[in-house]
């Protein structure tokens, strides 16, 4: 599969980063501003690329959402945006400065292109506004975002979504089908001090990094909430966009709530099979997939070795 990877780096961006390197045949890494700014997002992912020895171009994206405050995912990722970890000089360099360019031109020039969407949608939402005829070009979209009816910035917004709930609106309406990969199903593959302990054994400065990673997200996770296990929202995605048969997933019309004082940024499923049957009367109605369960173990064994052969 070839793919385009729109990532936040981010603790587990930078482990999604390595787990699309290892399945998919990774064109492109494009960067915006979400768990951090810009400049630290970018950076990051050329850090994980240089560390793991990825030859893979990364264009710089979007600084600030299309509306509103950006929102800031220090508490959890750290002022750098990869926890703690003690990182290497930088010997590379950003391809470009303009995400939303690359996309639309290699979505028209690369067959069978999957757009991957691990951050803030903001990229996807400009690049659909400067080629609204994006989504033909693209074999599939998948995001890491949302949830039916269940939050973790707010009580029903995911951080995605919540970061930038204006292009969100614009991805599920205008770039139907969207694959929605989120808090429902990610929050059910979850990491522990044994996974640490077997990613830190690989003994590379890739495998370095990813354990660091996670266990900076484990502790905080702890700290925060009691928790011995943490999950690693973005490497599961991953795993749904290049091993589909592992996850169960089903259709149906989401809209994302822009303006609810306390929904702001809610991904709003309808469940209800009327809604399905009318949105698929209406040609022009979108409809998402909806991805719900996986095969746990068989996803967290994918994400481990992906990050060992680094
Ligand atoms: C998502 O929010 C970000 O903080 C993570 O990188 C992930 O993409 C999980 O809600
Ligand atoms: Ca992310």
């Amino acid at each position: 599969m070839k793919l385009i990877l729109d990532c936040d780096p981010g603790l587990d961006d930078a482990v999604a980063i390595l787990v699309a390197a290892r399945y998919a045949d990774l064109i492109g890494v494009t960067t915006v501003a979400g768990n951090v700014g810009i400049n630290r997002t970018t950076r990051n992912a050329l850090v994980v690329a240089q560390m793991a020895g990825l030859d893979v171009p990364i264009h710089r994206g979007a600084a600030r959402p299309l509306a509103g405050a950006a929102v800031d995912g220090s508490r959890i990722h750290g002022e750098t945006g990869l926890g703690n970890a003690v990182l290497p000089d930088l010997t590379r360099s950003e391809a470009s400065d303009d995400a939303v360019a690359y996309i639309c031109d290699t979505a028209r020039s690369v067959d069978d292109l999957h757009l991957l969407a691990i951050g803030p949608l903001t990229n996807v939402a400009l690049a659909l506004q400067r080629d609204p005829d994006l989504r033909r070009h693209l074999a599939g979209l998948t995001i890491m975002g949302g949830g039916a009816h269940i939050g973790n910035i707010t009580p029903v917004a995911e951080f995605n979504i919540r970061a930038d709930p204006e292009a969100a609106a614009v991805v599920f309406e205008k770039a139907a089908p969207v694959t929605m990969v989120g808090l429902d199903v990610t929050n059910k593959v979850v990491f522990g001090d044994s996974d640490i302990a077997r990613i830190r054994a690989g003994g590379t400065p890739a495998t370095g990094l990813a354990a660091s990673v996670v266990e900076y997200l484990l502790d905080r996770f702890r700290e925060y909430l009691g928790h011995s296990t943490v999950p690693v929202h973005d490497a599961t995605a991953v795993t749904a966009a290049t091993h589909p048969h592992l996850f169960e997933r089903s259709r149906h019309p989401v809209a994302v709530e822009l303006r609810g004082e306390l929904t702001r940024g809610m991904t709003v499923a309808d469940l209800r099979p009327a809604a399905l049957a009318r949105a698929l009367d209406q040609p022009s109605a979108p409809v998402s997939n909806v991805v719900w369960r996986t095969d746990v173990d068989a996803v967290r064994e994918l994400i481990l070795e992906a990050v060992l052969t680094f």
